[in-house]
């Protein structure tokens, strides 16, 4: 019998870890621990604050890194069916708008139900409460949302990790469209468990496959995003590859692994782990974003220097229902 809950990763067992160490080189410091927490995703606004994606909650919170201080920004608790997680958060492009996936997902089965998934526009543009904006149901009845990275100020692309494959959709009308799927997106053991995590540069759209192992690479049309090339695998053989970064200048990818950050040269897909016994990593995000300079920052102050890593705890200890090392944001130098 079809079971409704479709799985975020693979079973691979992560062990809660805390100690944290970094290579030479790197160094990492602890931003803040939250109690009970699954963070999946990260996004940082213009002015720094930072917004936690919880697979644990459908409260979207925001983070001051300067003082530990956090405030609501929107409570999707229910909204449109009965949404209890924020599965992902996508910044559209530095202009303080964010794409972001709710659903209904049970964390402690580490599973989502297929095409619950509400897509919403968090503007947090001027003053007052955030404006918000429903975009897209599904978008199909088997969808299992996952990543999101803007191709430009008005297509946002998104993984479905189920359909291994992904969908764009324009943040100024109601409009989606299913771009492609790929056999490098698909989850060979079909449990759902295709594409995760994507990001996009100039006409490279990267991305990695959890069970499968692999991080690759596929050309697409910067305007639209249609498919224009064949999938290259960057790096093969990784435990749980999760959410990841790339720098502005496409030579490393820093990745999400196991209890690890991985740094990867995306010349040759050579890695080393720069930071070890990570409680469970799920993505890494720039500190700044590189539009920050639209916004007044020096170019000086939008390079791509340090890294908000976040983490779930571990796999394991939410499987028992008893997870006891807390989730946390920390800060990498790279
Ligand atoms: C943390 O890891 C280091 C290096 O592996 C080890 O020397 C140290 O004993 C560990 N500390 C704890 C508290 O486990
Ligand atoms: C969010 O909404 C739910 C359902 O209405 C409510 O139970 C919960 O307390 C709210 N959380 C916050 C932080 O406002
Ligand atoms: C949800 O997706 C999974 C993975 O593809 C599938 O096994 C399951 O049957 C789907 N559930 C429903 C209710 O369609
Ligand atoms: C993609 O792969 C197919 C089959 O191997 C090949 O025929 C085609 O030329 C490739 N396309 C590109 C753009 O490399």
């Amino acid at each position: 019998m079809a079971s409704r809950w479709t799985f975020l990763l693979l079973f691979t067992l992560v062990a809660a870890s805390n100690n944290v160490t970094t290579a030479p080189g790197s160094s990492e410091s602890l931003v803040h621990k939250y109690p009970r927490t699954w963070i999946e995703n990260l996004a940082v606004r213009p002015n720094g604050r930072i917004l936690p994606a919880t697979a644990t909650s459908a409260v979207l919170m925001e983070l001051n890194p300067a003082n530990g201080e956090q405030r609501v920004v929107h409570n999707f608790t229910g909204a449109g069916g009965n949404a209890n997680a924020i599965m992902t958060i996508a910044d559209v492009q530095g202009q303080d708008l964010f794409l972001i996936n709710t659903m209904e997902c049970d964390i402690f089965k580490l599973a989502c139900i297929n095409g619950t998934g509400i897509t919403w526009l968090v503007d947090l543009r001027g003053r007052g409460p955030a404006k918000i904006k429903k975009l897209v149901t599904g978008p199909n009845a088997q969808s299992i949302l996952n990543g999101a990275a803007a191709l430009n100020h008005q297509t946002v692309l998104m993984v479905d990790q189920n359909l291994g494959g992904i969908w764009s959709v324009d943040i100024t009308r109601p409009d989606t469209a299913n771009l492609f799927t790929n056999p490098a997106m698909l989850d060979p053991t079909n449990s759902g468990n295709g594409v995760n995590g994507i990001r996009v540069r100039g006409n490279t759209l990267y991305f990695n496959n959890p069970s499968a192992g692999t991080f690759a690479r596929i050309r697409i049309d910067p305007r639209n995003g249609c498919l224009i090339g064949n999938a290259t695998i960057i790096t093969s053989g990784l435990t749980v590859p999760d959410d990841f970064e790339i720098d502005r200048h496409e030579r490393f990818a820093y990745f999400s692994n196991d209890n690890e950050l991985l740094k990867i040269d995306l010349s040759d897909g050579n890695y080393d782990a720069i930071v070890k016994g990570l409680p469970g990593p799920t993505t890494a995000r720039w500190t700044r974003s590189w539009h920050g300079f639209e916004y007044g920052y020096s170019r000086d102050e939008v390079a791509d220097e340090s890294l908000y890593v976040a983490t779930a705890g571990g796999t394991d200890q939410w499987l028992s229902g008893n997870p006891t090392i807390l989730a946390a944001i920390y800060r990498v130098t790279v």
